[in-house]
């Protein structure tokens, strides 16, 4: 491959790797786009349709790939794996996920020691430290996609209640990509004031926010449109060397005391990945409420081969 050309591998095109490769197509994210799954049918039908979108679109190179196609890849995308069923947690998945990227990772290194891992498989934050143990690389070009959709989720509904658009809404969750997960209401805010919200509706907010996922999968079987859409917005942090601020999962090391686990928080993203985190001026409630995500998923990777 060219020096110059930009190459996104997805893994795992299922509900979400298909609908993130067709955003990145759609967006013209990359010059080489690589579908790779372990039913490699689908991966090839995926190529071939996309392939005929492109009289629509830009250059894009779309191919159904083998792991040796991650040779040179700028970011690879992992949403392979076990998805939630019908009264499932995100957690239930740890399992049967951590033996898929056991087998997934051994691949990847074979042929990628220096591009970026981009995790979006559940538990995610579990998946990513998993994934950045078994490759050794350094913290910042493993993320996983954290809590961004989450926040996602929250200034969507906030901007709803009071009728302002999503993206003047600057609110964050933190903690896990899933039920331990907190709003950060002490910081919400629009241009700076306050939120003219009542305790009930913020309540209402969050917990439509965390229980987003439940309430999607009951009504179609899988939540994919909004993931992509982060995932696309992450990979053009780094593509085109932003420095956003995205509450992606890394490592945190000594974040309101809490250390050695992957979570959301707000993160400075460029080329180079994770390039910072910020430490918020969170309250006591707060903090206490994430040391206690921090905990959850402490003991839960206490329980995993690393
Ligand atoms: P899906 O079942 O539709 O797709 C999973 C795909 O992974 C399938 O195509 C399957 O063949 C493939 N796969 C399984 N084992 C593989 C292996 N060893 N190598 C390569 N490919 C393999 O599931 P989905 O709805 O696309 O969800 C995928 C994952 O993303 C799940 O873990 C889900 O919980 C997670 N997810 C995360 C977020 C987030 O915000 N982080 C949002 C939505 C879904
Ligand atoms: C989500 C997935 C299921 O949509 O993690 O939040």
């Amino acid at each position: 491959m060219e020096k110059n050309k930009t190459k996104i591998v997805v893994i795992g095109v299922g509900a979400v790797g298909a609908t993130t490769a067709y955003t990145l197509l759609l967006r013209e994210r990359a010059d080489e786009l690589v579908l790779i799954d372990a039913n490699q049918k689908k991966a090839v039908g995926d190529a071939i349709d996309m392939n005929h979108g492109l009289p629509f679109l830009g250059k894009t190179k779309v191919w159904a790939g083998e792991y040796k196609d991650c040779k040179d890849a700028d970011i690879i995308i992992i949403t392979a794996g076990a998805a939630q069923k019908q009264g499932e947690t995100r957690i239930d998945l740890l399992k049967r996920n951590v033996g898929i990227f056991e087998s997934i990772m051994t691949e990847v290194l074979k042929y990628n020691q220096d591009g970026i891992i981009l995790i979006a498989s559940n538990p995610v934050d579990i998946m990513s430290y998993f994934s950045w143990k078994k490759s050794q690389w350094p913290v910042e070009r493993i993320i996983g996609s954290g809590t961004l959709l989450d926040s996602a989720r929250f200034r969507y509904l906030i901007g709803e209640e009071l009728n302002v658009d999503p993206r003047s809404v600057h609110a964050h969750i933190i903690g896990e990509h899933g039920d331990s997960e907190l709003p950060l209401w002490s910081l919400a805010n629009i241009a700076g004031t306050k939120l003219k919200l009542t305790g009930d509706q913020k309540e209402k907010i969050f917990e439509n926010t965390r229980d987003a996922a439940y309430e999607i999968i009951q009504a179609k079987g899988a939540t994919y449109y909004a993931i992509a859409l982060a995932l696309d917005r992450i990979c053009t942090a780094i593509l085109r060397d932003e420095g956003a601020v995205l509450n992606v999962s890394t490592l945190l090391k000594d974040y309101h005391g809490v250390s050695d686990v992957y979570l959301g928080v707000p993160c400075i993203v460029d080329r180079n990945g994770v390039r910072e985190v910020l430490e918020l001026e969170i309250n006591e409630e707060e903090k206490a409420l994430l040391h206690r995500s921090a905990e959850k998923l402490k003991g839960l990777i206490e329980t995993i081969d690393l």
